[in-house]
C-alpha cells in the first residue's frame, strides 16, 4: 500500500488525475470503476479539463459505479447518476452507453444486483477502482458489520452515514434508508485501488482503516489485503499517520 499525503489541494488532484489519464494512455480500453462523494470531485474536474485540450480520450473507456441510492426518482440531483453525468460523463468523450451505475429504481432489485454482477464479470476486471472513505469505515455503501458481502446487494444505510449524506438533502428524512452496492469481493478484484480521502473528520478513521485490525468492522481495512493500493490524503485525513 504507497499512502501519499498532500499539503496543497493541487497536488492531491493533479497525482490521481495522472494516475488515471497515464492508466488510459497505455490502455485505452480501461475499465475504470468510479466512486461519487466530494474527494474525487476536483480530479474528475482535472479529468475533463484534460479531456477538452485533447490530453487523453475517454471514448473506448468503459466505467462502473460503485453504488446508488435505491428509490430516489430518476434525475433527482442527488441520485449518485446525475452526480456522475453532472460532474464527469456530461463533459467528457465517453460513451454514456458504456457508464454504468446501478439502477436503484428496478422494479426487482435483486436481479438488478445479479445483472451488475454478470456485467462486472463480463466486461472487468476493473483496471482502476476509485474509492472514498465512509465516516464509519465504509467503502461503496458496504457497512460495517459481523460480515461483509462479496457481491452487489442491497444494503441498509446507517445512522451514521444517513446523517453524513443529509448535509445534500432538505432534511435527515430525505435520505434514502437503503442503497444498492458493489460489494467487497467485487471492489478487491479491481487490478488497482485508488483511496481518496480528504478532511480531519476522517483521520481516525484513515488510520483504523490503513493501520489498524482488519475486520468487518472497519470494510475499508480490507484493502490492506489488496497487493496494489494507491491511497491519496489531504493533510487533514493524513495527520494522524506517522
Ligand atoms: C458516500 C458514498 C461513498 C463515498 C463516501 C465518501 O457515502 N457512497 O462511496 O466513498 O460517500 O465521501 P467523501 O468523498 O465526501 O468523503
Amino acid at each position: 500500500m504507497n499512502i501519499y499525503t498532500f499539503k496543497q489541494e493541487a497536488d492531491f488532484v493533479s497525482t490521481g488525475a495522472s494516475l488515471i489519464v497515464s492508466l488510459l494512455h497505455t490502455k485505452p480500453r480501461s475499465v475504470l470503476g468510479l466512486a461519487t462523494g466530494s474527494s474525487p470531485i476536483g480530479i474528475y474536474k482535472r479529468l475533463i479539463e484534460m479531456n477538452q485540450q485533447g490530453l487523453v480520450s475517454f471514448a473506448k473507456a468503459s466505467s462502473y459505479n460503485l453504488d446508488e441510492y435505491v428509490g430516489l426518482p430518476e434525475g433527482h440531483p442527488e441520485s449518485y447518476r446525475y452526480f456522475m453525468n453532472d460532474k464527469l460523463f456530461n463533459h467528457i468523450d465517453i460513451k454514456m452507453e458504456n457508464t454504468h451505475v446501478p439502477n436503484g429504481n428496478a422494479a426487482d432489485l435483486e436481479a438488478e444486483c445479479r445483472k451488475y454482477d454478470a456485467m462486472l464479470e463480463a466486461n472487468g476486471p476493473v483496471d482502476l477502482q476509485i474509492l472514498g472513505l465512509g465516516h464509519n469505515g465504509h467503502i461503496g455503501f458496504n457497512e460495517p458489520d459481523e460480515s461483509l458481502v462479496g457481491g452487489t446487494h442491497v444494503v441498509g444505510l446507517q445512522e451514521k452515514t444517513r446523517t453524513a449524506n443529509a448535509r445534500f438533502f432538505p432534511s435527515l428524512d430525505d435520505v434514502p434508508t437503503q442503497a444498492v452496492t458493489m460489494g467487497v469481493g467485487s471492489i478487491l478484484k479491481a487490478r488497482q485501488i485508488l483511496l481518496l480521502v480528504r478532511g480531519e473528520d476522517k483521520a481516525e478513521i484513515v488510520k483504523r482503516a490503513l493501520k489498524g485490525p482488519i475486520t468487518s468492522q472497519c470494510p475499508a481495512s480490507l484493502l490492506q489485503c489488496h497487493p496494489n493500493v494507491v491511497v491519496l490524503l489531504d493533510q487533514g485525513a493524513g495527520r494522524l499517520l506517522s
